[in-house]
C-alpha cells in the first residue's frame, strides 16, 4: 500500500556564512584540501540567538506555507536532531508551541545524520495507523556547537541548518505505482561501529555536551557499502529499477561518497542532488534541506520518483522511496 504523501517542503539557514578561507585562518587547513577531499566550499554557522529550535521553526513555517496548510491541522511533529536545544524536553515541543498546534504528538528522534530518514518512517507509520492525519517531519541541527574547533579533521566538515516536510496520511486504499506517496523504506543500525563516529560527552557520562569524534576514512568506506546496499533493498521492495529514479537526494557528507555510491548503482551523477558545496554536512538537516533546494529551484517536480538516503553515527542508515 502506498504510504504518506508529501504536501510541501521548507528549509532555513543561519545568517552567517563561513568560507573555507575563513576556517583556514583558524586551523591548519586550506580551501584546496577541503574542496578536493569533500566538495565543501562554505557552511552556515548559527550565531548566539540562532538555535536548533529557531531554525526548525523557520523551516516548519516555510514547509506549511509551501503545502498551503494551517499549523492547526498538524497532529504530529517528529524532529530529528543530535543537537537539541536542551537535554529535555524534546525540541519538537518547542516547535509545537511556536506554531500553536499544541495537544498533538511531538517528540525528537536521535539517529544523527540518518535522523530524517528515521523520522520520516516513524511519522509515516503513525500516520498509517491513524494516530494523526498530518505531520511535520523536521531535521534540524546546530552541529557547530559540538565541534572541536581545534580538530581540523572534523571542524571543516559540518554546518548548521534545518529542513522540514509536511506529510499527509495515506488514502488507505490500493494506489497505482504512479500515485503520490512513500513507496518503500528501510532503516538499519549497527552499534558495533560506535567508536568510528560519536560525541565524547553526554548527560549520563561526562555531564558535558562533548565534541564530535570521527575516524573519517573508515566511516567513508562503510558509508559507500551501506548506502549502496540499502538503496538496492528499497528498489527491490518497490519493484523498480535504478533507471526509473528521477532523483536521488542523499545525505550531504562528502561529494566523493555521493559519486561513489551513484557509480556503484549505475545512477547518472546528473540525477543526484548535491548541496554539500553550500551547506557542508548538516547531519539530520541535510536531506530535507537538499530536497527543498531542489524543489524550489524547479529540478524536482510533482510526479517525480525520488530516493532519499542517509548514513551516520551509530552507525545508522536508511533510504526511502517517494513519488511526489
Ligand atoms: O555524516 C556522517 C558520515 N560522515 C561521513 O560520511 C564522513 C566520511 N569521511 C570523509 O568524508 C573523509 O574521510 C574525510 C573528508 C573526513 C577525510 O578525507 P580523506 O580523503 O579520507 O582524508 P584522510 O583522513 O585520509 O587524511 C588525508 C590527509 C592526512 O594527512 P597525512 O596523514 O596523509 O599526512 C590528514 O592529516 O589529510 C590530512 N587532513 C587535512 N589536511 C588539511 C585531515 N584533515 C585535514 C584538513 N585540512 N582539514
Amino acid at each position: 500500500m502506498t504510504g504518506s504523501r508529501l504536501l510541501g517542503t521548507g528549509s532555513a539557514l543561519p545568517r552567517r556564512v563561513v568560507t573555507n578561507a575563513e576556517l583556514a585562518e583558524r586551523v591548519d587547513t586550506s580551501d584546496e584540501w577541503i574542496v578536493a577531499r569533500t566538495g565543501i566550499r562554505q557552511r552556515y554557522i548559527a550565531e548566539d540567538d540562532e538555535t536548533t529550535s529557531t531554525l526548525a521553526i523557520a523551516a516548519a513555517r516555510a514547509a506549511l506555507a509551501d503545502a498551503g496548510v494551517d499549523a492547526a491541522s498538524i497532529g504530529l511533529i517528529v524532529l530529528a536532531t543530535a543537537t537539541p536545544d536542551n537535554t529535555f524536553p524534546a525540541t519538537a515541543t518547542k516547535v509545537q508551541q511556536a506554531l500553536g498546534c499544541n495537544g498533538g504528538i511531538a517528540f525528537d528522534v536521535a539517529a544523527v545524520c540518518s535522523g530524517f530518514l528515521y523520522a520520516m518512517s516513524v511519522a509515516d507509520s503513525l500516520l498509517t495507523t491513524g494516530m494523526a492525519k498530518r505531520a511535520l517531519v523536521i531535521g534540524a541541527e546546530t552541529f557547530s556547537r559540538i565541534l572541536d574547533w581545534e580538530d581540523r579533521t572534523t571542524c571543516v566538515l559540518f554546518g548548521d541548518g534545518a529542513g522540514a516536510v509536511v506529510l499527509e496520511a495515506p488514502l488507505g486504499e490500493a494506489q497505482g505505482p504512479d500515485a503520490p506517496g512513500i513507496l518503500a523504506a528501510r532503516l538499519h543500525a549497527d552499534g558495533a561501529h560506535h567508536d568510528l563516529l560519536y560525541v565524547d560527552g553526554g548527560p549520563s557520562t561526562t555531564q558535558t555536551t562533548g565534541h564530535v569524534r570521527m575516524k573519517g576514512p573508515e566511516v567513508f568506506r562503510h558509508a559507500v557499502v551501506n548506502l549502496s546496499a540499502v538503496l538496492k533493498e528499497v528498489l527491490e521492495d518497490a519493484g523498480v529499477s535504478a533507471d526509473a529514479l528521477d532523483w536521488v537526494v542523499p545525505h550531504q557528507a562528502n561529494a566523493r561518497i555521493l559519486d561513489a555510491t551513484a557509480k556503484k548503482l549505475g545512477i547518472s551523477p546528473d540525477k543526484v542532488i548535491v548541496t554539500v558545496q553550500d551547506h557542508a554536512n548538516t547531519s539530520a538537516a541535510s536531506v530535507p534541506l537538499a530536497l527543498d533546494v531542489a524543489r524550489k529551484d524547479g529540478r524536482i517536480k510533482a510526479g517525480d520518483l525520488v530516493m532519499l538516503e542517509a548514513m551516520g553515527g551509530g552507525f545508522t542508515w536508511g533510504a526511502s522511496l517517494i513519488r511526489l
